[in-house]
């Protein structure tokens, strides 16, 4: 093995000017898997957590993991495509305040559709401010689902966010007071279609049990608000019309009394749009956190066919909804827990990793 000289430790700016020098030693391996642990910390729909991320010489890639796909809620793997595309966003921003240049490429080999991403470090190339906010944000985000005050965002925040969006090739778009009312009507017929559908709770009541195990999976009772339920009891309060019509009218309330609505939709309805969604709202929160905002999703009415076609109509363009994102100032939530990196996480430069195709997890 080649031996370099070793970087200093004076300053972070010093040991990044020294690790540029050493471009033709192998990558190192850290930044790779921490750049996998960022990765993790995207969010999913249900805390899902759909993705296996596999460290190759220059590159992370993230795959498809799905057996953990919700199939009532979301049969065309729509959101779970998004979410690997923010875990993408994720890594990559990692990978930049690490001081690499990266390309992301999606879906980059055609013969295998489940490898949906792949960073690949391209150069040294030092950190900027944007960067090192981003990152910083990657820590802090978390969905807030409670009520956020009524002060209106500041306007360039509005317009970094728009940016943000489009910087990867979907479409912000803002709904003010006079289309909210309707949007908000949408939001809640879709909170009464998915809580009348038994088989649907059912399937939601599986990722809540989950976090009730294992509090790195699936989301807590908490984070719902129903902390106080127990698990037995959960089926019968969330199956109740009482208890159905309740949530679906808070959610309402929460989407027309929110200072900032934001929806996030697709030119074309395909995964590779899917992916570019994704990485626009892992962008998206990230800036939305580093400013001081909170977000909740509201995706009841995006998740019901007929109830997306008339937010498509509502939007008034003729992209494809695909996230429903409430911004607000606020103070962050705890947030839902994550697995270990060892059981998602593969390195196939590892000696331990099994080349004949069933990767073994990667010790860290
Ligand atoms: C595509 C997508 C759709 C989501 N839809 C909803 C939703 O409708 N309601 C909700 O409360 N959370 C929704 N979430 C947020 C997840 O529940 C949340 O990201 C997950 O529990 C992890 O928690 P964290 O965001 O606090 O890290 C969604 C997330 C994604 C990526």
């Amino acid at each position: 093995m080649t031996m370099g000289p070793v970087p200093s430790t004076d300053s972070k700016e010093t040991k990044l000017e020294e690790l540029d020098a050493l471009e033709l030693r192998p990558v190192p391996r850290l930044h790779l898997q921490h750049a996998a642990r960022c990765a993790q910390q995207a969010p999913s729909p249900w805390n899902t957590q759909p993705w296996l991320l596999r460290i190759g010489e220059r590159s992370l890639e993230v795959w498809a993991d799905r057996s953990r796909n919700l199939k009532l809620a979301d049969p065309h793997q729509r959101e779970l495509t998004i979410a690997c595309g923010a875990a993408a966003q994720h890594a990559a921003v990692a990978l930049e305040r690490l001081g690499w240049k990266v390309e992301v490429d999606y879906l980059p080999e055609f013969r295998t559709p489940d490898c949906l991403a792949r960073i690949t470090l391209i150069a040294r190339k030092s950190a900027g401010i944007e960067s090192r906010e981003l990152y910083s944000a990657l820590w802090r985000r978390h969905t807030q689902r409670g009520a956020y005050p009524r002060t209106d965002l500041c306007g360039h925040v509005g317009e970094a966010l728009k940016v943000a969006a489009l910087r990867e090739g979907t479409l912000p778009e803002f709904f003010g007071d006079e289309r909210r009312a309707r949007l908000s009507e949408l939001v809640e017929a879709g909170m009464l279609v998915q809580g009348r559908n038994s088989e649907l709770r059912r399937e939601r009541l599986e990722w809540i049990g989950r976090a009730a195990g294992r509090p790195a999976d699936g989301i807590a009772a908490r984070e719902l608000g129903l902390a106080c339920v127990p698990q037995s009891l959960m089926p019968f309060l969330l199956g109740t019309e009482w208890g159905i019509r309740k949530r679906a009218r808070r959610e309402a309330e929460l989407v027309r009394e929110a200072p900032c609505v934001l929806l996030l939709s697709s030119t074309h309805e395909e995964p590779a749009e899917w992916l570019r969604a994704g990485a626009a709202l892992g962008r998206v929160l990230l800036v939305a956190t580093a400013a001081g905002l909170v977000a909740s999703f509201h995706d009841a009415a995006i998740e019901v066919p007929h109830l997306r076609h008339a937010v498509r109509q509502l939007a008034g363009n003729a992209a494809f909804p695909q996230v429903l994102l409430r911004l607000g100032y606020g103070t962050p939530a705890e947030g839902a827990g994550r697995r270990e990196l060892s059981e998602i996480c593969f390195d196939e430069t590892s000696s331990q990793c099994n080349r004949g195709g069933v990767p073994c997890p990667l010790v860290l």
